[in-house]
C-alpha cells in the first residue's frame, strides 16, 4: 500500500453531514461547549435538505385545533405499526417546541394573517385520530427545507462550531473493544488524508436514494454512513421499506411536493377521473403516500395512465390561480417549467411515484445512540458512535414515513443527540491513545480503489445496480420479482473486484469519489433486496403481491441484516411495543384505512 501522510485532528465531537441533522446536531454540540467539528462532503447549504419543500409537521393548532396526540397517532398507523412508539410519542410532543425553537432561530416560516406560523394540510396528517385532514405542516412557502438549512448553519457558525467542507468520510475508527474512536476522511479539494479523532462521531449522512435508477434524491445521497456502518460489522435495520412519492415529474424524477395536494391539487387518470376518491374515501388525494403511490401504479397498470404511453398520472394545480401558486407554490411553479415544460397556471404536470427516502437505516435508540442488538440484549449500543437523520433508523417512520416528518426527525433527534452527549460527557474530556492501526482499515480501502485497474467503469457498475433495484425492489414486488434481484444484485456486486479507475495521476479525481460512493450504495442495495425478499407481508411501503396482507403475528419485527462479502445476512429484533410516558397508551395494531 502507498504510505499515506495522515494529518491528525482531535475533537469532542464530529459530526458526519451537513444537512439539517448534521447541522442540528452540531448547533447543539456548540451550544453545549464541545470543540465540535462538522465533516461534509458539500457545501452545507447544498445538502439534500434544502430539497424538502411542503413543511414539517407539528400539532401548533395554528389553522384549527390540533394535539400532538393525534399526531402520535397519525404517525403509528402512517408506519403501519413497524414505528417504535416510545420515539414516535418523543418525536410528536418535541416537535411543537422544535418549530418554536426554528423560528426563533430565524427560519422565515410563511404566516397566518395574524401572524402565525402558517400550516398546510398534508397526506395522513388527521384530527382527533384519524377522523379528517388537519393543517399541521408549517410551510415557508414550498421551500421549507432551504430555509431550515441556511438558519441552522448561520447558528452553527454563531455557536464556534468548525467545518470541513468537501471532506469525505471514508471509515470510521474501530476499537478492539467495539467503540468507536473517531473517522478517516479525504479531502476532495486537495487529496490530502485526515484522521479525526472523537469521543462521539455522528453518522448525519442521509438517505441512499442515488441505489435507484430514479428518485427525488440529490446525486450525493449515496448512502455513506451507512456503508461505514456495515463495514464495521454493524447492522442496517427495516432496509425493506423505500417510500416512493407519487409525485415525481415524469422524466426527470425531480419532487412535486405533497404540499401541491395539500393546497387543494389533485390527480386523475386518462379518463379525468379523480380516482383517489375509490382508493382513500375519507382523505382521498391526501392519504399517506405508499396508498397513493399504489393507487397511481393500479391506474396506470390498468391502462389508464395518461399521456403516449399511457404510463403516468396527471397532477392538476391550475384551479388554485396563479396568486395562490406565486404565494404557496412558487418553487415547483418553476420547477414544472423547467422539467415538465407545464404552466401550472395553465396545464396539469405529470407525474409519476419516485423513490423519494429510506425508513431504514441505522438502527438507533431516541437519543441517536447507535444499536449493536445481541441476542440478550436486542438495544444494546456502541459506545461513541451515534447516528441521525435519514442515516439512522429509530424508528419513527416504522413501514412508512408521513410527509413533513423528515424534517421533524432531523431537528427533533439532532437536538436529541446533542442533548444525549451533554448528559454522558464532559466538554474538553481528555482522549485515550487511539489503537496502533487507527486509519489503517480506511486506507487500505482506500489505496485499493485508487490503484484499481478492471474492466468496468463505475458508472456500469452502478447502472446494473440501479436499473436492478428499480426493475425488482419496486412500488408492487413479488415472490419472483424479489428472488431475481437477489440474485442479480449478488452478481452486480461481484462485479465491484473489476472496477477501474481512471485517472491515477492525482491521489483525487472523480472516478475514485464516485467508486466510493458505490461501494457504500451496494451495501444499502444488498441489505435492502435480501431484507424485502424475506418479508412475506405487506406492510406500508412493503407491498408485496403473493402476501397481500400485514401480519403482525409473524412479521411485527424490524428486521437486521448484515453485509459482508457482497451477501446480507439477517436477524430480527422486536419493534417498541410501549409508549415513553403513560401520559399516552400504546396505540394496538388496526386496519389501516384512509
Ligand atoms: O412532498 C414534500 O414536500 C416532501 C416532504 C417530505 O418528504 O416530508
Amino acid at each position: 500500500m502507498a504510505a499515506y501522510k495522515i494529518i491528525d485532528h482531535t475533537y469532542d465531537v464530529v459530526v458526519v453531514g451537513a444537512g439539517g441533522a448534521g447541522l442540528r446536531a452540531t448547533m447543539g454540540m456548540g451550544v453545549a461547549g464541545f470543540k465540535t467539528a462538522c465533516i461534509t462532503k458539500v457545501f452545507p447549504t447544498r445538502s439534500h435538505t434544502v430539497a424538502a419543500q411542503g413543511g414539517i409537521g407539528a400539532s401548533l393548532g395554528n389553522m384549527a385545533e390540533d394535539n400532538w396526540r393525534w399526531h402520535m397517532y397519525d404517525t403509528v398507523k402512517g408506519s403501519d405499526w413497524l414505528g417504535d412508539q416510545d420515539a414516535i410519542e418523543y418525536m410528536c410532543r418535541e416537535a411543537v417546541p422544535a418549530v418554536y425553537e426554528l423560528e426563533h432561530f430565524g427560519v422565515p416560516f410563511s404566516r397566518t394573517k395574524e401572524g402565525k406560523i402558517y400550516q398546510r394540510p398534508f397526506g395522513g396528517h388527521m384530527s382527533n385520530f384519524g377522523e379528517k385532514p388537519v393543517q399541521r405542516a408549517c410551510a415557508a412557502a414550498d421551500r421549507t427545507g432551504h430555509a431550515i438549512l441556511h438558519t441552522l448553519y448561520q447558528q452553527c457558525l454563531k455557536h464556534g462550531c468548525e467545518f470541513f467542507i468537501e471532506y469525505f468520510a471514508l471509515d470510521l475508527i474501530m476499537d478492539a473493544d467495539g467503540s468507536c474512536r473517531g473517522v478517516m476522511a479525504w479531502n476532495l479539494d486537495d487529496g490530502t488524508i485526515h484522521r479525526f479523532r472523537a469521543h462521539k462521531v455522528v453518522l448525519a449522512t442521509g438517505g441512499y436514494g442515488r441505489a435507484y435508477f430514479s428518485c427525488t434524491s440529490a446525486h450525493t445521497c449515496t448512502g455513506d454512513g451507512h456503508g461505514m456502518v456495515s463495514r464495521a460489522g454493524l447492522p442496517l435495520q427495516d432496509m425493506e421499506f423505500v417510500q416512493f412519492h407519487p409525485t415525481g415529474i415524469y422524466g426527470s424524477g425531480c419532487l412535486i411536493t405533497e404540499g401541491a395536494r395539500g393546497e387543494g391539487g389533485y390527480l386523475t387518470n386518462s379518463a379525468g377521473e379523480r380516482f383517489m376518491e375509490r382508493y382513500a374515501p375519507t382523505a382521498k388525494d391526501l392519504a399517506s403516500r405508499d396508498v397513493v403511490s399504489r393507487a397511481m401504479t393500479m391506474e396506470i397498470r390498468e391502462g389508464r395512465g395518461v399521456g403516449k404511453g399511457n404510463d403516468h398520472i396527471f397532477l392538476h394545480l391550475e384551479h388554485l390561480g396563479a396568486e395562490t401558486l406565486e404565494l404557496r407554490l412558487p418553487g415547483i411553479s418553476e420547477t414544472s417549467k423547467i422539467f415538465a415544460g407545464v404552466d401550472v397556471t395553465k396545464q396539469p404536470i405529470p407525474v409519476l411515484p419516485t423513490v423519494h427516502y429510506n425508513m431504514g437505516g441505522i438502527p438507533t435508540n431516541l437519543h441517536g445512540e447507535v444499536l449493536r442488538p445481541t441476542a440478550g440484549n436486542p438495544d444494546a449500543t456502541v459506545p461513541g458512535l451515534m447516528a441521525i437523520g435519514e442515516a439512522a433508523c429509530v424508528s419513527v417512520h416504522g413501514a412508512n414515513r408521513l410527509g413533513t416528518n423528515s424534517l421533524l426527525d432531523i431537528v427533533v433527534f439532532g437536538r436529541a443527540a446533542a442533548l444525549r452527549a451533554a448528559e454522558t460527557m464532559a466538554p474538553g474530556a481528555a482522549h485515550k491513545p487511539l489503537p496502533k492501526d487507527a486509519g489503517d482499515f480506511a486506507l487500505a480501502r482506500f489505496d485499493r480503489l485508487r490503484n484499481a485497474q478492471g474492466s468496468q467503469h463505475t458508472s456500469e457498475i452502478r447502472l446494473a445496480m440501479q436499473k436492478t433495484m428499480q426493475n425488482d425492489a419496486a412500488v408492487f414486488r413479488t415472490s419472483a420479482s424479489l428472488a431475481e434481484g437477489v440474485t442479480k444484485m449478488g452478481q452486480v456486486a461481484s462485479t465491484l473486484g473489476q472496477i477501474r479507475i481512471g485517472d491515477r495521476s492525482t491521489v483525487w479525481n472523480s472516478d475514485l469519489a464516485e467508486a466510493l460512493e458505490l461501494e457504500n450504495l451496494m451495501d444499502c442495495a444488498l441489505a435492502t433486496i435480501t431484507s424485502a425478499e424475506a418479508r412475506k407481508e405487506s406492510r406500508g411501503a412493503h407491498a408485496h403481491e403473493d402476501f397481500p396482507s400485514r401480519d403482525d403475528a409473524n412479521w411485527m419485527k424490524h428486521t437486521l441484516a448484515w453485509v459482508e462479502n457482497g451477501k446480507a445476512r439477517l436477524d430480527y429484533r422486536p419493534v417498541h411495543t410501549y409508549t415513553l410516558t403513560d401520559e399516552v397508551e400504546y396505540i394496538k395494531p388496526q386496519k389501516r384505512v384512509y
